[in-house]
């Protein structure tokens, strides 16, 4: 694993630009793994202003998001699909028809992983985005789900809806299912970038690195991937 440490959030977000503006400038028909949460928001800010001042452009580009809410959709301003349109599509020359989230309204949620998964099967990801939880799970792969696991339904963690509650207005709002790409859909990737900042991330970022691998701390095996690049700030580097 390639590790970069930064100062802070925003020189992680100017390293992560470099890696991902490269990945679409060797392959302008790139396939993007991409994800939600706070910690890429500076990094899809840098990519909206290249786009405006460098006319860089999406036009070819696809995208797979890691996962969405069950029971949200396009509507709601709390869904992982409303979040990438708002942060990150809207600002560029992104076809919405190039771009893919899993379906939280389906109304068979098995159907909708099976449809999911065989899209992944055909789009492997040039390189796919990470954050990671401070329970050490990325996507909505709680610790304790399998290695081997696709695309599946996900009873949240507890710790992950006290996490996630500081978007909502309040806690009980926090939808208690998610749909999520699993772990085997993640290592696919060709490459992986995976972020993280703040202390609240070290422990995590701790086990992801150094720690065993382990399906206690889901992260963890991104070690055995062969291209996998962390870019984490300081406070959250200060374990390791
Ligand atoms: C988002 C996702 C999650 C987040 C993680 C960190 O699509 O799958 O795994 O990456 O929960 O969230 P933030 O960035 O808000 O700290």
């Amino acid at each position: 694993m390639k590790i970069i440490i930064t100062k802070d959030y925003e020189t992680m977000s100017d390293e992560a630009f470099r890696v991902m503006a490269d990945v679409v400038k060797q392959n302008p028909a790139a396939v993007l793994g991409l994800a939600t949460g706070t910690t890429p928001l500076g990094l899809y800010a840098r990519m909206a202003k290249d786009h405006r001042e460098n006319g860089t452009s999406y036009r070819n580009v696809h995208t797979v998001n890691l996962d969405e809410y069950a029971g949200l959709g396009a509507e709601s301003d709390q869904s992982y699909v409303w979040f990438m349109r708002e942060n990150l599509f809207r600002h560029l020359d992104l076809p919405l028809g190039n771009t893919n989230l899993p379906n939280g309204k389906a109304e068979d949620l098995l159907a909708e992983c099976a449809r999911y998964n065989a899209l992944l099967s055909e789009m492997q990801q040039d390189i796919q985005l990470l954050g990671i939880g401070s329970n050490g799970h990325i996507a909505f792969n709680e610790p304790g789900t399998p290695f081997g696991a696709e695309t599946h339904v996900v009873e949240l963690a507890e710790s992950t809806i006290r996490d996630n509650a500081r978007l909502f207005a309040r806690e009980e709002d926090v939808p208690r299912r998610a749909l999520s790409m699993g772990l085997k859909n993640i290592m696919h990737a060709k490459k992986i970038l995976i972020l993280a900042n703040g202390a609240n991330k070290a422990k995590a970022v701790c086990g992801l690195v150094k720690g065993p691998v382990t399906e206690q701390l889901p992260a963890s095996v991104l070690q055995l991937h062969p291209d996998c690049v962390l870019i984490c700030d300081e406070a959250a580097a200060s374990l390791l």
